[in-house]
C-alpha cells in the first residue's frame, strides 16, 4: 500500500513537472530523448570488385554535405553503420537486414547495383525503413514497386540514354551497335537508348551483351569490327568500363567507329583509361566541366576533403547528404514524424552541383541531362541534351503519386 503511494505520488509530481515544463513552452521529456538521441544512419554500398570506387565516392559525397550540417542530421548527431554489398544481388535482402533488423537504422542508403537495389527494395517496403537510393538506377524503384518511404537521388536507367539517341543521329550516326553488361542497368539503359536513336531515325543493327561484371570483350569488339556500324553506343561503368575503352582502342576501333554511351562509362575512370578515352561523347546529368559556382565550389571543397577529383558518384552521395539534411531541418531531427518528413523531401529543390532539380511523383529526380565530351583527361560539357527530363514513373501506385 505504501509502496503504492509512493509511486502515484511520483507520477502525480512527473506529470506536474511535465505541464510545468510545456508551460514554460520547454519540450516534453519523451520528445526531447528522441530527438537527443543519436540518428543510426547505414550504408549498403560496394566497397570490392568492381564498382568499389564508386561506392567510396559516394560515401564521401554523403559525408561532405553531412559535415556541411556541422556533421548533424536535424541538429541530431549521427550513428553510421556499413555493409559491403559487393554489388552481389544474391545477398541484397541479407545485406540490407543486416542494417534494419541488427543495427536498427533509422535511414538507409544504398546503393549501386541495379540487382542489389531490388534487395533493398524488397526490405525497405517490408520495414517502411527511410530508404535513398544514391545511384541504382532500376526502373522498378520509381514505377511499379515505388514506395513512400524510398527516395532516388541518383537517376533512372533510362534517363541518360534518353537523350543519346539523338545527338548519335544528329551527328550523321544512323546504324548502331549496342553493347553492355546483360542485367537491369544495361536492359534498362538500352530501353532508353532504343526509343530515342529510332525515333531519331536510326537503326540498331544488333545488341551485343555478356555477364556482369565480366571483362572479357576480344570477341565482341572482334564482331564490331566486322559489322562495320556508323557507332558504337554502350553501358559500361567502373572498373569495367575502363577496361572497356582501354580494350576499343586497343583492338584499333578508336578513331574508326565512334565510340558513345550512357554517361557512366566516363566517370571517375578517366586517369585509369589515359588517351583512350579522348573524343568519346556521353549523355549524363552531370559534368566535371559544369561552369557554375555552384559545381566549381563543390569540385574544390571535395578535391580538399579527399583529394581527389569528385565525380557523378561523389556528386550523387552529396545530394544524397543534401535532401536527407534538408528533410531532417524541416522536422528538426524528428525522423518520426514521417508524414511532415517525407512531405519535405517530396517538394524539396536540391541545389545540386549539376544543376538545380526536383522530385517526380515516385520520387526520382527530374533533371537536366548534358551531352558531354572527353577532353585532356576531363568530361567536357558541349550542351544539354534534355532539359527537366522526368522518368515517366509507369505503374507507381502512392499516396503521394495520386
Ligand atoms: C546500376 O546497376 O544501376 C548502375 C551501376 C553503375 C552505374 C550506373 C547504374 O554507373
Amino acid at each position: 500500500m505504501a509502496s503504492h503511494l509512493t509511486s502515484r505520488r511520483l507520477v502525480l509530481s512527473r506529470s506536474a513537472a511535465l505541464i510545468g515544463a510545456a508551460s514554460t513552452g520547454l519540450l516534453l521529456p519523451e520528445i526531447a530523448r528522441a530527438q537527443g538521441a543519436k540518428v543510426r544512419v547505414g550504408l549498403m554500398l560496394p566497397y570490392t570488385g568492381t564498382f568499389a570506387q564508386l561506392g567510396v565516392a559516394i560515401e564521401n559525397g554523403v559525408r561532405m554535405a553531412i559535415a556541411e550540417q556541422g556533421g548533424k542530421l536535424g541538429g541530431r548527431e549521427i550513428d553510421w553503420f556499413k555493409v559491403d554489398d559487393e554489388s552481389d544481388p544474391s545477398k541484397g535482402v541479407e545485406n540490407a537486414s543486416k542494417l534494419v533488423q541488427r543495427d536498427k537504422v533509422d535511414v538507409l542508403i544504398g546503393t549501386v547495383h541495379s540487382g542489389v537495389q531490388m534487395g533493398i527494395q524488397k526490405v525497405a517496403r517490408d520495414s517502411g525503413v527511410l530508404t535513398l537510393i544514391p545511384n541504382a538506377g532500376v526502373h522498378a524503384a520509381t514505377r511499379a514497386l515505388c514506395a513512400p518511404n524510398v527516395f532516388r537521388t541518383s537517376f533512372s536507367n533510362g534517363q541518360p540514354t534518353m537523350a543519346l539517341g539523338k545527338a548519335m543521329v544528329d551527328r550523321g550516326h544512323k546504324k548502331a551497335v549496342w553493347i553492355t553488361w546483360k542485367y537491369a542497368a544495361g536492359d534498362e539503359a538500352f530501353e532508353g537508348f532504343k526509343e530515342s536513336y529510332t525515333k531519331a531515325g536510326g537503326t540498331i543493327v544488333k545488341e551485343l551483351g555478356l555477364p556482369f561484371p565480366n571483362v572479357e570483350f576480344q570477341a565482341l569488339l572482334t564482331e564490331i569490327a566486322a559489322l562495320k556500324p556508323d557507332a558504337v553506343a554502350c553501358f559500361f561503368a567502373g572498373g569495367g568500363a575502363a577496361k572497356f575503352i582501354r580494350d576499343y582502342a586497343a583492338a584499333g576501333l578508336k578513331g574508326k567507329i565512334p565510340l558513345y554511351g550512357s554517361g557512366f562509362l566516363t566517370e571517375g575512370v578517366l586517369e585509369a583509361a589515359g588517351p583512350a578515352a579522348d573524343g568519346i561523347l556521353t549523355t549524363l546529368h552531370y559534368s566535371d566541366s559544369l561552369d557554375t559556382p555552384r559545381n566549381k565550389a563543390f569540385r574544390l571543397a571535395y578535391a580538399k576533403s579527399f583529394k581527389q577529383q569528385p565525380d557523378v558518384y561523389a556528386m550523387q552521395g552529396y545530394d544524397t547528404g543534401l535532401l536527407l539534411a534538408q528533410g531532417a531541418n524541416a522536422v528538426k531531427g524528428d525522423l518520426a514524424n514521417k508524414a511532415a518528413l517525407y512531405k519535405a523531401m517530396e517538394s524539396a529543390t536540391i541545389d545540386s552541383p549539376r544543376g538545380k532539380w526536383t522530385m517526380s511523383r515516385a520520387h526520382n529526380p527530374v533533371q537536366d541531362i548534358y551531352l558531354r565530351q572527353v577532353e585532356k583527361g576531363e568530361n567536357k560539357v558541349i550542351g544539354v541534351a534534355a532539359k527537366a527530363l522526368a522518368d515517366p514513373g509507369t505503374g507507381c501506385r502512392m499516396a503521394a503519386a495520386a
